[in-house]
């Protein structure tokens, strides 16, 4: 042990070892990040900054390093001086931040006017030196984080980090409140629709399925699926059919078939659904609910849309719905196999279904089985 190490407590070694390894793992030149400069970086960016002082003075990022909130540390240039394990963990697979400026990462997710203010907070000393806001952070492989964010001084008169920049995730939060809500309508509406519970339970668990394998092994050809689409018709296509809530119950309910006018009234459940959905942020959940009956050769409703004007989550979920609805025991149809389900689809490739799609569906048609077989109805 050196005559350094004996002078200095256990655990402001720790913090030494992750200081010295940032030293030496960045050279703090390096940066030039465009935004950096844009916001009135410039060349000054190194001034005052004294490559000894972040060792003797880092003592002060102890009690942060093992916050639960994710929290990364700049100097007074905005560049990024060190990082929690938490903030580490929020930002997996987002570029190597120590050493780079703050807004060369971040900047695109805030708006020009945050980012005004942020620069006016720590350069200018307005409020206190102190910040809040929110925002909402997403890389391609990641789905969407909402976070409220706070920029607070620390230690400014000795310390080279100057300034906290804190993460409070509220994703989770804000997520759970507003599918409670839906749910809600999802279970008033169930109580007048004679499908099951669990066939919506099964519609949403085909559709994440389609749409996880589109997105991992057809990534380029569909840019549009990214971790959140796939968390997001995980929920929504259990909403498809939101809108019977408003279908009169001598319909819905009907034994025999439908009369032509009658057909005309069921119809409407799609755009009562949209209407419904309407005020649900993500504009997928219209989507499924206006969209799910259309075909691909343009005979559905209620639009009569063809091939890609069908947005891709209704095509999706379209697929999912019709091969539950065809293996479920109807008063008016018996249940199907699975392979009769399969090739009875697979005969209107191109006509009902999206022929690309509805060949990744036969790909992977045997975890469509297993996730029926697995969800069954209790007869
Ligand atoms: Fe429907
Ligand atoms: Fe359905």
């Amino acid at each position: 042990m050196t005559d350094r190490e004996t002078e200095i407590p256990v655990e402001e070694l720790e913090v030494l070892e992750l200081v010295e390894e940032i030293d030496e793992a960045e050279d703090f030149s390096a940066p030039t990040g465009l935004l950096g400069k844009a916001i009135g970086l410039g060349d000054d960016r190194n001034a005052g900054m004294d490559p000894e002082q972040p060792k003797r003075l880092s003592a002060s990022f102890n009690p942060f390093m093992s916050s639960l909130f994710p929290v990364l540390f700049v100097d007074r240039q905005l560049r990024i001086i060190a990082i929690n394990p938490a903030c580490a963990k929020l930002f997996v697979g987002f570029p190597r931040m120590e050493g780079n400026y703050f807004f060369d990462i971040f900047g695109r997710f805030f708006q020009v006017e945050d980012i005004r203010r942020i620069r006016e907070t720590i350069v200018g000393g307005k409020n206190g030196y102190s910040w809040k806001g929110e925002t909402r952070i997403k890389s391609h492989d990641m789905a969407t984080v909402q976070t409220r964010v706070y920029v607070f001084p620390a230690e400014i008169a000795k310390n080279p980090v100057e300034f906290v920049i804190m993460f409070d995730d509220v994703t989770e939060e804000n997520r759970q409140l507003l599918r409670a809500v839906f749910l809600s309508l999802l279970e008033a509406s169930k109580l007048k629709d004679n499908d099951t519970g669990k066939h919506i339970t099964r519609v949403n668990y085909y559709s994440k399925r389609l749409a996880e394998e589109l997105f991992y092994s057809l990534g380029t050809q569909y840019p549009n699926i990214d971790a959140d689409f796939i968390d997001n018709i995980g929920f929504l296509a259990s909403m498809h059919d939101v809108g019977k809530i408003g279908t009169p119950d001598d319909i819905l309910n009907k034994e025999g078939p439908l009369s032509d006018w009658e057909w005309t009234v069921m119809r409407e459940h799609t755009k009562n659904g949209a209407f419904i959905l309407s005020t649900y942020p993500n504009p997928m959940a219209k989507e499924i609910a206006l969209s799910h009956h259309e075909r691909w050769d343009g005979g559905g409703y209620p639009f009569q849309l063809e091939g890609e004007m069908i947005p891709l989550a209704a095509r999706i979920v379209s697929i999912a719905d019709v091969y539950d609805a065809l293996r479920m025991r109807r008063s008016y149809k018996p249940a199907l196999s699975h392979d009769v389900a399969v090739s009875k689809m697979m005969a209107d490739r191109g006509t009902h279904f999206d022929p690309f799609l509805i060949e990744v569906f036969n790909i992977i048609s045997d975890e469509f089985d297993k996730i029926y077989k697995v969800n069954r109805d209790n007869e």
